[in-house]
């Protein structure tokens, strides 16, 4: 055993051109080399591990790796454990084991957060781990269940800005606020949920057109008007086709004279409710008569809220769907 870790001390020395080489402990720091500490190593960060004849090996192979931070030899296995942390970052982890030695890499060692590749769990980690770390952005992955994502870390608080998360950590369609430890998502005005997802408060409640006289496709026979359809939330569905059409419509179809089109295009998820024009083709005018209307995009469908027809000319106009 005595034998091995001179070889090993010898190997480190030759790597650094340095001659002395000191029997070690725990305590024993270098002066800005790393040594190997006899009797201990760092457990539960382990995520490769390696034969080898000599734990020079290991070095080497550890320099290979961005996420290597440090590792343990095992004595009598003659095996290498790499560490994704050093015992700086999770003194906690670090404890005494007879058969094995600890070697913290000392060249080119990837700072912890520092890349995706080597995400940390907090702020405080990083800065246990990186001596001079500052606040800023870093990799962390306890925003999102384990994918890394950019956030700044507070280095006094060590409170990460969740918010400032590249990923954001609230759905689109809600406020993000930070707080010490934590963070708030709050759904903004017009949608519901828990912050996380939020849905617009409406896509929850809406009646279903479904009759094939609705489509763009259909004639105008039987002739039916839009003026006594209730008020409220629509969703185009089955026969009817799942949308409106957005340009014009030629007159004397979906079963009535001037036909209803959406003057504009159909709007986005996150723009949430949004007014439209409604245009109704009669008389080689595709717009002869117009009323405003509602309009959102729930996802997988979307919802028109229809007010009747214009006041002006209630028959016959009809609103029209397509596919
Ligand atoms: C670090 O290694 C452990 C295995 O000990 C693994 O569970 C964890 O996901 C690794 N962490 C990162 C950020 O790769
Ligand atoms: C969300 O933030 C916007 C802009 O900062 C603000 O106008 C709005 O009132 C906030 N809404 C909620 C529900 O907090
Ligand atoms: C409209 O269709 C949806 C989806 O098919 C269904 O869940 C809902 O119950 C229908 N609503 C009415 C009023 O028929």
């Amino acid at each position: 055993m005595k034998a091995l870790k001179q070889i090993f001390c010898m190997s480190v020395i030759s790597v650094l051109g340095q001659v002395h080489c000191t029997v070690v402990t725990p305590q024993c720091s270098s002066g800005g080399y790393e040594i190997s500490i006899l009797g201990w190593m760092l457990q539960g960060h382990i995520y490769k591990t390696m034969e080898a004849n000599f734990p020079l090996d290991c070095l080497f192979a550890c320099r290979e790796d961005d996420r290597c931070q440090s590792f343990n030899w095992v004595i009598s296995r003659h095996l290498c454990e790499f560490n994704n942390r050093t015992k700086e970052a999770r003194s906690e982890d670090f404890v005494s084991d007879p058969d094995r030695f600890y070697f913290r890499r000392y060249k080119n060692r990837v700072p912890l957060g520092s890349i995706p590749e080597l995400p940390a769990e907090t702020c405080k980690e990083i800065k246990a781990s990186e001596e001079q770390a500052v606040s800023g952005k870093y990799w962390l992955y306890t925003i999102k269940e384990n994918i890394p994502v950019l956030a700044h870390c507070d280095m006094e608080t060590f409170d990460i800005d969740e918010c400032s998360a590249t990923s954001p950590a609230c759905d689109v369609n809600a406020n993000c606020t930070n707080t010490r430890g934590s963070y708030l998502c709050t759904c903004k005005t017009g949608f519901s949920g828990d912050g996380k997802t939020c849905k617009v408060s409406d896509c929850l409640n809406y009646q279903n057109l479904t009759n094939g006289n609705r489509k763009v496709s259909h004639g105008s026979s039987p002739l039916l008007c839009d003026n006594s359809l209730p008020h409220g939330w629509y969703r185009f569905q089955g026969n009817a086709g799942t949308k409106m059409p957005t340009s014009c419509v030629a007159p004397n179809k979906c079963s009535t004279h001037a036909t209803g089109w959406l003057n504009g295009a159909h709007p986005s998820v996150e723009e949430g409710k949004v007014t439209k024009k409604v245009c109704f083709n009669w008389e080689s005018n595709c717009c002869r008569w117009s009323i405003d209307i509602e309009v959102i995009n729930c996802g997988d469908f979307f919802l028109y809220h229809f007010r009747g027809t214009p006041p002006e000319h209630p028959c016959h106009l009809r609103y029209c769907g397509t596919d």
